[in-house]
């Protein structure tokens, strides 16, 4: 039997809602069908955004979305997707699919967007291929309530009042697709291009993203956060969770074996150590600790679904993301102190995404329920908690792993969430939960669980989805469960 020790009387950190952020690019059929249709389309759309999409999303609880990109962001040009449709520049998206791109997606369709599905905004700047009057024009052009060229352009375009950026990123992967630059330099550049992106609203600070590692590259770290803690806000991190560790050949999104499914989830589990190695590396250079990590990249990349654009990164979903999805986001919790945001990749169709969509049907992913099942966890204070756990160990890596994660919050009311994966394929889990100083007056209990190569598809919409679970014993002070094999499940407990 595993010990399972709550305590709400020890407040870590508030779990900043954006934890549970989104990440949409020109890319594939995120943007273009699984998102935007356009007003003449016959899917029901409310000015050209797909109405079910957005209901699914507000009903997941999406707090942020950052937009345009990804590397698209680094060859985006801002002013090619603003005015009259009809004149906007059409073009090929190089970087993905060589498809046509007409800009008809461009700056006041992304804030429609977010105002529909009521979320934070994050936009990601162009240092790789665009200019510092660019980026200080777009930011004028959307923030700017006065008397400016941008401002006026941006009425001309029919809307009067500026928008609210919450989040704008200097740069993507400026160590690859976004440049291909070295630390120090492209420490130099986010000074600059940061220095014109004005904040043009009193007491309404954008917080700016400087551009961090790739996965394990703590110099990255170390170099940028000397040139940039005065300046930014937050620094990010990408890494995506590659079952085979080889770029050339990902491995199925849902043909598996036991071996590449522990491996999978073994690798998930490096965001804990990246996260961890990454805040030491920012606090040797910023005690002070006012720089931020935002992970606005990260989940699971497989090789795409047979039969499709090979530069659309479409993937199927299963059980397997799920227990991905849920171990990643009690990881983030679990360090909330410094994890500002952070951002899954992507929204709709593009690799871990929480709905698919084919023509005018809709699908969502059991990653999707993952999000919703997790919610309230946003905005809730991170408790104390602590879990014993065995095991487990991927033969591929040659690494054991935890069979169980968790975190716990707590809201203003004193409800307590806890959220518990249970990573392995085969076995269950008995656990004997204590909540100390706290006289239990009621639990409820959700599960999300199947075989790990479960999914949801467009035949079978529902195999996995948020089911009530009963499998546990109320204790004066805690309860007693077990946990069956793949599965999430969140316990509310009062
Ligand atoms: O999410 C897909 C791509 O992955 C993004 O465009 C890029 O930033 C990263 O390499």
């Amino acid at each position: 039997m595993e010990k399972y020790l709550i305590n709400p009387n020890q407040k870590i950190a508030t779990i900043n809602k954006n934890i549970y952020g989104h990440f949409s690019e020109h890319l594939g059929r995120c943007i273009y069908d699984g998102i935007y249709v356009g007003d003449k389309s016959s899917i029901p759309n409310k000015n050209g955004m797909r109405c079910d999409v957005v209901e699914a999303l507000k009903e997941m609880g999406l707090p942020v979305l950052r937009w345009p990109g990804g590397c698209f962001a680094d060859e985006y040009h801002w002013k090619d997707g603003i005015g009259p449709k009809e004149n906007r520049k059409k073009m090929i998206n190089t970087h993905w699919g060589g498809v046509l791109e007409d800009n008809s997606f461009g700056t006041h369709e992304y804030f429609e967007l977010c105002e529909q599905i009521g979320c934070d905004t994050y936009i990601n700047g162009n240092v790789g291929s665009g200019t510092v009057q660019e980026m200080s024009e777009w930011v004028e052009y959307m923030t700017f309530d006065g008397i400016s060229p941008m401002a006026d352009l941006r009425k001309q375009n029919g809307r009067e009042k500026p928008w609210k950026v919450d989040y704008f990123g200097v740069g993507n992967e400026s160590w690859g697709c976004g440049g291909n630059m070295d630390p120090e330099y492209y420490g130099c550049l986010f000074k600059r291009y940061n220095t014109y992106c004005r904040d043009y609203k009193r007491g309404e600070h954008i917080r700016r993203i400087a551009c961090g590692p790739n996965a394990g590259d703590y110099h990255w770290t170390k170099e940028v956060m000397d040139k940039v803690k005065h300046h930014a806000n937050g620094i990010s991190l990408h890494y995506y969770t590659v079952p085979t560790g080889n770029w050339g050949h990902k491995g199925s999104a849902t043909q598996f074996d036991k071996n590449e499914y522990d491996s999978t989830i073994c690798k998930a589990y490096y965001m804990d150590e990246l996260i961890t190695n990454h805040l030491a590396v920012m606090d040797s250079v910023n005690p002070q600790k006012w720089v931020k990590l935002i992970v606005d990249e990260w989940g699971t990349w497989y090789d795409v679904e047979p039969g499709t654009n090979p530069g659309f990164l479409y993937q199927q979903s299963t059980m397997r993301d799920a227990i991905v999805a849920g171990v990643t986001l009690n990881i983030f919790n679990k360090h909330a102190d410094r994890v500002e945001m952070a951002n899954i990749a992507q929204t709709v169709n593009v690799l871990q995404s929480v709905i698919l969509t084919e023509g005018n049907k809709m699908v969502k992913t059991p990653t999707y329920h993952v999000f919703k099942m997790y919610k309230e966890h946003q905005n809730n204070t991170l408790i104390g908690s602590y879990l014993t756990t065995d095991s487990l160990s991927s033969k591929n890596d040659n690494k054991d792993f935890p069979q169980l994660n968790e975190s716990a919050s707590i809201d203003e009311n004193g409800v307590i969430y806890s959220t518990i994966t249970n990573s392995s394929s085969q076995k269950s889990a008995k656990i004997k939960c204590q909540i100390a100083d706290r006289k239990v007056k009621s639990v409820k209990a959700t599960i999300i669980t199947g075989e790990c190569h479960d999914k949801n598809d467009f035949d079978n919409s529902d195999v996995v989805e948020i089911k009530e679970f009963t499998d546990f014993r109320q204790l004066r002070d805690g309860f007693t469960t077990t946990i069956p094999a793949c599965s999430v499940v969140k316990f509310v407990i009062e």
